[in-house]
């Protein structure tokens, strides 16, 4: 009987294995929830989201090595896609379809991985009290004029890290560095713990002007029309504003890389491109698509030409420049 049991149940979790497809995600997993239930109608798949912390995906899948059990990984982060490539945790797309569907400068250059959404990270500033007119890039902030008047979120996490990573791949390490240290000069206050707590400040004239994300915009006008902080697209005249946003990429030893590649696909259609870039006010991923939320009506901007996994891969020279500034 005992021998029955364990038969059944290894027939039932070989049943399961055979029709399931497992992803990762440091985003919330309800989000992806109408594209499981797509998948489920089209395909006859289920698709089971685990949501994690990125240090505990890449602890897991570590550990799992060859006998992965998840298919795919979808995060927030251009640092933590390029954390993931350096620890060898995909297997390169090959779905053509897939490829093609994604913005140029948002897709791994050895295809580990796709952009889904994306940000600008950008100046945001109160219009009553600054004149944007003659600002036209993110070295802007380092002159002097601006001494007193501006506000920063804290260099950890990894926003200011990609940012700082995109300046390098630019202009260079030292001009980098340079540019920054003058933003940093011209500091109102101690930097803040966030991009929300930042514009707040900027909202109630602490400082006049900053760099944030445009999804904490977004929301913080969503909650309030009258915020009176406005996004500033830099660098129109040249490279484009820097962009960061989420990417997703098949687990390196998934038996299932087609199949997860048809998700990847799903993922990536006009309906889904909307849902996904919407729940968190960002702009989708997908070329000739624009975003369905108030951000749409800042008007549509150039974005920074550099791939994302070459702004990657000058994190390590980012991170330099913030020990080297002290920038906490
Ligand atoms: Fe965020």
């Amino acid at each position: 009987m005992k021998k029955l049991v364990v038969a059944l149940l290894v027939s039932v979790s070989a049943v399961a294995n055979a029709e399931t497809l497992t992803i990762l995600t440091d985003r919330p997993a309800v989000r992806l929830q109408p594209l499981v239930e797509q998948f489920k109608k089209e395909k006859g798949v289920d698709v089971i989201v685990v949501e994690k912390a990125y240090a505990d995906m890449e602890t897991q899948l570590v550990a799992e090595g060859t006998a992965p059990t998840a298919d795919l990984i979808y995060i927030k982060d251009l640092v933590l896609l390029d954390k993931a490539v350096k620890k060898d945790l995909f297997q390169p797309l090959t779905n053509a379809s897939v490829k093609a569907r994604v913005l140029p400068a948002m897709k791994d250059h050895n295809d580990n991985w796709v952009a889904v959404s994306y940000r600008a990270r950008t100046l945001v500033y109160d219009a009553s009290r600054v004149d944007v007119s003659d600002i036209k890039s993110y070295e802007d902030l380092a002159d002097s004029k601006f001494a007193g008047r501006i506000c920063l979120r804290t260099s950890g996490g990894t926003y200011n890290v990609a940012l700082i990573a995109n300046l390098v791949v630019n202009k260079g390490e030292t001009a980098a560095k340079d540019i920054f240290a003058g933003i940093l000069s011209n500091l109102a206050t101690d930097v803040f713990k966030n991009d929300t707590l930042m514009m707040q400040a900027i909202a109630t004239g602490v400082c006049d002007i900053g760099i944030a994300n445009t999804y904490y915009l977004g929301q913080a006008v969503a909650a309030n029309p009258n915020f009176p902080v406005k996004p500033l697209f830099v660098n129109q005249d040249s490279t484009g504003v820097h962009t960061n946003g989420t990417g997703v990429g098949v687990v390196k030893h998934s038996q299932k890389a087609a199949l997860a590649q048809e998700f990847i696909a799903l993922m990536l259609t006009d309906s889904a491109q909307l849902h996904l870039s919407s729940q968190h006010m960002e702009y989708p991923a997908a070329v000739g698509l624009t975003a369905n939320t108030l951000i749409a009506n800042w008007g549509t901007f150039k974005v920074d030409a550099a791939n994302w996994s070459i702004v990657g891969e000058q994190v390590p020279a980012a991170e330099r420049i913030i020990k080297e500034l002290d920038y906490k």
